[in-house]
């Protein structure tokens, strides 16, 4: 059977922040998550996208590249790209408390994205640009809830 997925492509302005977000989650429906869940991929969602808008691309827009796809066993995986600065060391960027983003930043946005998801892969070329790749599964129907 062929998988459902979508590709969207969006320049880095805040405010598609929340219409990728809503995006997503509006996809993820035919999983029929629990509202738990799609607040956990919202707000995933949410931190990687701002992460594009503020650090890949702090002085213009550039764009953003989202693609979900769904996967066997109810898993829904999310890729979000952009073509900005890239990280230097993405193991260090991805630990609890780590910015580039000075005082307004608090460098949860990592921590956040694995809590809340499965399984969360980080990869980056400088100048080049950077892929956050996240996959959850969504509970069964079927399972107790
Ligand atoms: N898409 C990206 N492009 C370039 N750098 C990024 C990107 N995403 C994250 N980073 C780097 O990783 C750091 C940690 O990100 P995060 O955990 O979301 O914390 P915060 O956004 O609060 O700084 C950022 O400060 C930035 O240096
Ligand atoms: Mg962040």
């Amino acid at each position: 059977m062929d998988t459902n997925k979508f590709t969207l492509k969006i320049p880095s302005r805040s405010c598609n922040e929340s219409f990728a977000r809503v995006t997503v989650a509006a996809f993820a429906t035919v999983l029929d998550p629990t509202l738990e869940e799609i607040s956990d991929i919202k707000t995933s969602v949410s931190e990687a996208v701002t992460n594009c808008n503020v650090h890949a691309y702090p002085n213009s827009i550039g764009d953003i590249y989202i693609s979900c796809e769904i996967l066997k066993g109810n898993v829904l995986k999310i890729k979000i790209r952009d073509k900005g600065c890239g990280i230097e060391d993405v193991d260090k960027a991805r630990q609890p408390l780590f910015t580039t983003g000075g005082e307004e930043r608090a460098g949860l946005g990592f921590a956040v994205m694995e809590s809340m998801m499965d399984t969360v892969r980080v990869t980056s070329k400088c100048g080049k640009g950077t892929t956050v790749t996240m996959k959850k599964k969504i509970s069964c129907k079927d399972d107790a809830r």
